[in-house]
């Protein structure tokens, strides 16, 4: 028998996740392996942010999810012999039996003399948003100016070196002096912060005078809203944190603002015209007779007064 322990986490997490929230249980594994089975024990384990969710996105699991690196240590399945490293989403667990091996991945890169550990950070789910948030979403190019917060965390810390290598100018927000010097003097950032000592305006007013091309946000709140109300160049790119929905759905959130767009006004009213008169594109209008009757026409706008679009006939045509 192995003695196995794992942690369980609550339904739901109420407010600021506490130690207390997490139960630690024992339970006996028999090592009296079936066919294909392989008996893991994890050597490095992972906490992420995102194993607060609860609801739909984890179903019923009551054992803390996540991934981890472990090592075979019984095994009557070919495909892992004794001593493999083995990758899986086993979650918070000493030991587990892998049923066939089918959850069970090898590393999907050579170690070289990296720590396993690395298939949990740069080279494994963290560090893979930072490539594919960054570089397949944001198109950074040389010249940039990119700002992430969170920048001392697991995503952030590598965000801000891939934007680097791609030319841009890194400004990285964390929560110490010392965060913010490992970024700039190891790292390489051009600028880190301390969000706890300086507003985010006069930092960037030395550090992004022109705005933010990029902004790759780890943290949400106030920080999000402050950088799109105030500090976004034009045709900037954003990785948002606002809602888990965005990046589920992997949704593009594009604005426009349709006077950018008047340059190619003519094509498009020669298309639309066309259908108009066809009759396949309808339209309606609810029409206010009279000048005087704008203020009416335009408080019914707030009201829902009216269907398609609110128009005042001022006088007769021709
Ligand atoms: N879209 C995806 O597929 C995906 C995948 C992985 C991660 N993520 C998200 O990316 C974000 C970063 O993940 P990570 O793994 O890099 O996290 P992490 O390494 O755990 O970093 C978290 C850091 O954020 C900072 N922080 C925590 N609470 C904060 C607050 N209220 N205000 C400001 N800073 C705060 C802390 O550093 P300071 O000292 O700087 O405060 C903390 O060290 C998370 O929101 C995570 O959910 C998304």
């Amino acid at each position: 028998m192995v003695k196995a322990r794992h942690w369980t986490r609550p339904e739901e997490f109420h407010g600021e996740v506490k130690e207390s929230d997490l139960k630690l249980v024992e339970e006996n594994l028999s090592e009296d392996l079936k066919d294909g089975e392989v008996l893991c024990e994890a050597v490095y384990l992972t906490v992420d942010p995102y194993m607060r969710m609860h609801g739909s996105v984890i179903g019923e699991r009551k054992t803390m999810f996540g991934a981890a690196v472990s090592k075979v240590i019984k095994t009557r399945n070919g495909e892992f012999p004794l001593g493999t490293l083995v990758l899986s989403g086993s979650g918070w667990r000493t030991h587990f039996i892998s049923k066939d091996g089918k959850d069970l991945k090898p590393i999907p890169f050579d170690l070289g003399n990296l720590s396993p550990s690395v298939a949990l950070g740069v080279l494994g789910m963290p560090g893979l948003t930072a490539y594919f948030g960054l570089n397949r979403k944001l198109e950074p190019k040389s010249g940039d100016v990119c700002l992430v917060n969170g920048a001392a965390g697991a995503v952030g810390s590598i965000v801000g070196q891939l934007a680097k290598l791609k030319g841009c100018t890194v400004i990285g927000f964390a929560g110490t002096d010392d965060k913010c010097e490992w970024l700039k003097q190891e790292l390489g950032f051009d600028h880190a912060f301390n969000y706890k000592k300086i507003k985010l305006e006069d930092a960037l007013k030395q550090a992004a005078p022109k705005g933010v091309d990029i902004f790759f946000d780890n943290i949400g709140g106030d920080f999000f809203h402050e950088m799109i109300d105030k500090h976004m160049a034009q045709n900037g790119r954003v990785y948002p944190q606002i809602n888990m929905k965005i990046l589920f759905h992997e949704l593009t959130i594009r604005g426009i603002i349709v006077s950018s767009h008047y340059n190619e006004a003519q094509e498009a009213l020669a298309e639309m015209s066309e259908l108009v008169k066809k009759g396949q594109l309808k339209y309606k209008e609810t029409l206010f007779d009279g000048f005087d009757k704008m203020p009416e026409a335009f408080v019914g706008l707030f009201k829902g007064e009216n269907t398609g679009k609110a128009v005042i006939k001022a006088s007769n045509y021709p």
